[in-house]
């Protein structure tokens, strides 16, 4: 644990002095959207006489010892990782306390009001760390390898119930202070908060919802499996180790799917579909609570790690639960993601970036969330799997979270431990160089196969032939083959055809969220104007980025869509969170200051 790798995405210089535990003490206020705060630090000092801390939009208004003598300190030029901030420390001093304050520049807050929640009665506010957004909203060491403990005492308005990625409360304190303790060591980026007026159920013993008060009970039947995954999860790969399991169903405007924050995951209401069809994203979710949260990525570039094993997971925990045609299906629609993603980036500026270790120095780690770190890191898993046998590949990962649990892990790291542990042992050969530190896909990829898709792509073959839509065998049809369904439709179609398909299955009007962004892709192409109201409310409500990249980039495919694409931007704008502000500003050309419209 001690030996620290560099990070080229933090100031931190652990090799001369770490931070081991963090007690935050803050005050949260929705109305003026700033959070006051002291973070104080209990250090692990090896050489040299200072400490350093990222900091990103935040005020530092003084930094002391425990016993509140000043300490000097100095903080250096700012650049898109934030400005160091050096503390030098006197003799034997292994305590810091810094007392600071948000900004509007503290990018990982999103602060909401009313309007933007299911409820529209409250203020709601949430954060986003990973990658390197936490020390936006508190002074850190903030690298994925290192891990400290942490405690919170949060004061808010006292109508509303403060939750975090630790230990919380199932109700409403009196007086809006609540407490907070997380006894093993996390990464800065796991550490999170969520403010709003939620309400808890539970759904077995250890696991349970958070949501808002008219979300809440629909939220705790569509996650009626969650106490199943944590043992379906358990029975693969050892003991779930942080205690409860817990869910927070956020506003819209949250810009992933889901996050892991550990014991509490935090998770768009776009997988609330009303028929349990969206909730591999809890499976995934859980499984970063071995796979990220345990067994830690060490840079942002071994971020493969972090998502490769967790789709690998996830698949095992939807065949354990549903069945091997689920995973299968949902496997081959990431198969499929993979391989027009590795396009997209070959056709781009980076196209070094198919390969699974990356080198993002210099640059925004958000450049490496792509499907290269999920998708192709799950296929070298999956490989690995066949090639020596489930048996014996279950055993390593398991051995893998046990031995290296509570650690940070390098890409070389792991490769050392898989050769050893598992490749010379079964005498087997794999190219995982190639692989690891090479582009594109190679040959020995398994590509998933899917009877159910199959049979999908006989019916839109029959459809193109002149079947009407109407006439299509789609009876017992799962969320998956409608995805499939709509993505494999041809991609001219025109608007007569668009509507004879809406007419038949009422995409348009689809609460399927999954369902409803691949139609609404399809509607942009063709110039389908009947869904332009659904798409205009959907980019105003819906952050999540996933959705929005898509819709944004076909709308600016034309002239007409892109000036379509500005006019639903210019009042979407303030409803997304900034991660999803950053890729769209890029993607539309968007500078502030143009059309920047308020309302
Ligand atoms: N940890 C990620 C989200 C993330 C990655 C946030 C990198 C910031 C930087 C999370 O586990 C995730 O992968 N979410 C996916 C869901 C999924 C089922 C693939 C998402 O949000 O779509
Ligand atoms: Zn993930």
């Amino acid at each position: 644990m001690s030996d620290h790798v560099a990070d080229p995405h933090s100031h931190a210089r652990p090799e001369e002095a770490v931070i081991t535990h963090m007690a935050l003490e803050m005050n949260v206020n929705m109305e003026e959207r700033v959070i006051d705060g002291v973070a104080a630090f209990d250090l692990e000092r090896r050489k040299g006489d200072s400490v350093i801390f990222d900091t990103d939009g935040l005020t530092i208004k003084g930094v002391t010892t425990r016993q509140g003598q000043p300490l000097a300190y100095a903080l250096g030029d700012s650049s898109f990782m934030g400005r160091p901030l050096k503390v030098l420390l006197p003799e034997g001093c292994r305590h810091v306390r810094i007392a600071y304050r948000t900004t509007a520049a503290s990018r990982a807050l999103q602060w909401l009001g009313p309007s933007q929640t299911a409820d529209k009665q409250k203020p709601f506010l949430f954060t986003q760390g990973q990658a390197i957004l936490s020390r936006t909203w508190f002074p850190v060491q903030d690298s994925p390898g290192i891990r400290f403990t942490y405690e919170a005492q949060v004061r808010v308005p006292s109508d509303l119930l403060a939750l975090m990625s630790a230990q919380n409360p199932q109700e409403r304190s009196a007086d809006g202070t609540y407490h907070f303790r997380m006894e093993k060591p996390i990464p800065a980026y796991l550490v999170a908060l969520a403010v709003g007026d939620v309400a808890f159920r539970p759904i077995d013993e250890r696991t349970g919802v958070y949501a808002e008060r008219s979300m809440v009970d629909k939220a705790a039947w569509e996650f009626a499996d969650m106490g199943r995954m944590v043992k379906a999860a358990e029975e693969l790969y050892g003991p779930y180790r942080w205690g409860r399991y817990d869910i927070i169903v956020l506003p819209p405007s949250f810009p992933f799917g889901g996050m892991e924050n550990p014991v509490l995951t935090f998770a768009t209401p776009t997988i609330i579909a009303g028929d349990r069809s969206l909730t591999s994203l809890v499976a995934h979710e859980l499984a970063h609570s071995w796979s990220g949260n345990l067994v830690t990525n060490a840079t942002w570039n071994d971020f493969w790690l972090n998502e490769g094993f967790t789709v690998y997971f996830e698949h095992r925990i939807g065949e354990k639960l549903y069945g091997s045609a689920y995973s299968e299906m949902t496997a081959l629609l990431g198969h499929q993601d993979l391989m027009a993603t590795v396009k997209e980036i070959e056709a781009g500026p980076h196209p070094q970036d198919t390969r699974l270790k990356l080198d993002l120095a210099g640059r925004d780690p958000d450049d490496g969330v792509t499907d290269i770190a999920y998708e192709k890191g799950y296929g070298l898993l999956r490989l690995l799997e066949h090639k020596v046998g489930r048996e014996r590949f279950d055993a390593f990962v398991r051995d893998y979270f046990d031995r290296f649990a509570f650690q940070s892990m390098t890409t070389e790291r792991f490769l050392g431990h898989l050769r050893s542990a598992l490749l010379e042992p079964s005498g087997v050969d794999v190219d995982v160089d190639r692989w690891v530190y090479r582009s594109g896909i190679p040959d020995d990829v398994i590509v998933p196969v899917s009877d159910r898709f199959q049979r999908v792509e006989q019916e839109v073959a029959r459809w193109q032939a002149g079947t009407p839509a109407s006439a299509l065998a789609t009876q017992g049809w799962s969320t998956f083959e409608w995805i499939h369904f709509v993505r494999h439709l041809p991609q001219e179609l025109g608007q007569e055809r668009m509507a004879e398909l809406d007419k038949a299955f009422g995409f348009t009007k689809s609460g399927n969220a999954e369902v409803l962004a691949a139609w609404l892709e399809q509607s942009v192409r063709n110039d389908y104007a009947a869904a332009d109201g659904r798409l205009v409310d959907f980019l105003n409500t819906v952050g999540r980025r996933k959705f929005l990249i898509p819709l944004y980039e076909e709308l600016v495919a034309t002239e007409k869509g892109k000036a379509m694409a500005m006019r639903i931007y210019s009042t979407a704008r303030p409803n997304y969170h900034s991660v999803s502000v950053r890729t769209i500003d890029d993607l539309l050309g968007w500078s502030s200051g143009k059309g920047t419209v308020t309302l």
